[in-house]
């Protein structure tokens, strides 16, 4: 049968970790491909593996730790996701609520997402960071079909701010001082897990897109579900198919974002500090 995606699923998850970390984080972070230098910055950290926690999802993908990281980042207390979950994985779309819903019942005020993505828009380069404006999605179900979670949000529910402008406009703010090239785009999803076709690219670029990734779409949808402010953070790891004539690889996606780790992980904190 069918689980049933019922607010006391997620509780137990949510009471489970609250027992484990014997406090209630304030900021939920989630880090995406490469991108987990951030994890080990977080002071008296608690380590809970995925695993361990009852009704929740295990990551299947290389460079993804699969934890959850409790502590303190810039004066903070955060709850860090160490790995994340991807429609390509496998998971029904429900699922992928998992992880802003446990954000959302252990108190958090704010979620902070990374990802890598590949430039469309052609300002861009290996390296620069998107602050996600907005988003387009056009495949894939929306994490919030089926029985709606009353106790969560509405049936029918607005997502023109999805992406908190309060938020970018820190993000946007601290950018400046950060040695990061800043841009603010739209984030276009792919299902993933092959890269886009030279094609797709050019009908993305027209369309609207100006970053392409294959996550943090239904993270985004689950937090305005729920009300739960929320910005979104592109690492440019790569430029898209058929932008430059060279084969992409999940290993260049990973040099980026070890190339501008230290910078970003300051950047994010100081993101932290002031949220
Ligand atoms: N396409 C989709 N997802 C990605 C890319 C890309 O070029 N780079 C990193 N994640």
């Amino acid at each position: 049968m069918k689980q049933a995606y019922t607010e006391a699923y997620f509780k137990a998850s949510a009471d489970y970790v609250l027992e484990k970390a014997g406090f209630a984080p304030e900021i939920g972070v989630i880090l995406g491909s490469g991108l987990s230098p951030l994890g080990e910055a977080v002071e008296n950290a608690i380590e809970i593996p995925y695993a361990d926690i009852p009704n929740y999802l295990v990551s299947t993908v290389q460079g993804h730790a699969g934890k959850l990281i409790l502590g303190t980042v810039a004066g903070k207390k955060v709850v860090c996701m160490s790995g994340r979950f991807h429609t390509y994985e496998g998971y029904d779309p429900e699922e992928l609520t998992a992880p802003i819903r446990l954000f959302k019942l252990l108190g958090c005020k704010a979620a902070v997402v990374t990802n890598a993505a590949g430039g469309v828009n052609t300002d861009y380069k290996p390296g620069d960071i998107m602050i996600i404006s907005d988003h387009i999605k056009l495949m894939g179900d929306s994490p919030m079909r089926g029985r709606n979670v009353d106790e969560f949000g509405p049936r029918f529910f607005d997502v023109s701010k999805m992406y908190t402008p309060e938020l970018r406009e820190i993000a946007r703010r601290l950018g400046k001082d950060s040695g990061l090239t800043i841009h603010e785009g739209c984030y276009f999803f792919m299902t993933g897990p092959q890269f886009e076709t030279p094609a797709e690219i050019r009908a993305i670029r027209i369309l609207g897109g100006d970053a392409v990734g294959m996550s943090t779409v239904t993270e985004a949808l689950t937090a305005a579900h729920c009300g739960l402010p929320f910005l979104g953070l592109s690492v440019i790891t790569n430029m898209a198919a058929g932008i430059l004539d060279q084969p992409l690889g999940h290993t260049e996606v990973i040099e980026t974002a070890n190339a501008i780790r230290d910078r970003l992980t300051a950047y994010v904190k100081a993101i932290i500090a002031e949220i």
